[in-house]
């Protein structure tokens, strides 16, 4: 019988959850596998778990990822139907470090498998480390911001600002990076709309 997507994604999950390929599993509570909607058509990666992620087993629900999540629907898009959530890597770095390119490379199998099992329209790379997995080390996250890509199989890719970031910059004054995020996210909307 064929498998369904969710079924593949289970099974993937559990493979993540016996994985200890790199140091991040011996200090991990939970593995963050994903959130959302596995049929939307916008994947968005993020760096990597932090303390509320580890502790639940969701991506982005500490300050940060309220922060997303509000910026999502005052875009007029919705986090549970339209996005499937995900980052670089599964576990949490200690200290909430940025991962190592080892780190991402050991655990880049779970992300590319679950690009290829969600195959969605859109991939938004949300901050620099997921920015830079994909467009490579070199990127500045200021400029690359707003830019519209193609990545593997001609899917759509763009980039915004982490939430992190915006934290730190409270401005919503026009040019601003949360003025400006609120543009890519209505992009991002009339892209899918
Ligand atoms: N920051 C991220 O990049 N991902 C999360 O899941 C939480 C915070």
């Amino acid at each position: 019988m064929l498998k369904t997507k969710q079924d593949e994604l289970k099974e993937l999950k559990q493979k993540c959850e016996k994985c200890y390929n790199c140091a991040l599993g011996r200090t991990r509570n939970n593995i963050v596998f994903s959130d959302g909607n596995l049929e939307a058509k916008i994947l968005l990666i993020g760096e990597a778990p932090g303390a509320d992620e580890d502790a639940t087993g969701i991506p982005f629900v500490g300050r940060a990822g309220k922060l997303l999540t509000n910026l999502i629907e005052e875009s007029g898009l919705s986090r549970q139907n339209d996005f499937y959530i995900c980052n670089t890597v599964k576990c949490r770095p200690p200290e909430n470090r940025v991962p190592t390119d080892e780190e991402k490379k050991i655990c880049e199998q779970f992300l590319l498998s679950q690009i290829k099992i969600v195959n969605p329209k859109l991939i938004v790379l949300c901050g620099a480390t997921s920015a830079k997995s994909f467009l490579g080390n070199k990127i500045k996250i200021s400029r690359i911001r707003g830019q519209w890509f193609k990545l593997f199989d001609n899917i759509d890719t763009t980039v915004i600002f982490h939430p992190s970031y915006l934290l730190r910059n409270h401005s919503e004054k026009e040019g601003s990076p949360r003025w400006l995020t609120k543009q890519d996210l209505l992009k991002i909307k009339n892209f899918i709309s």
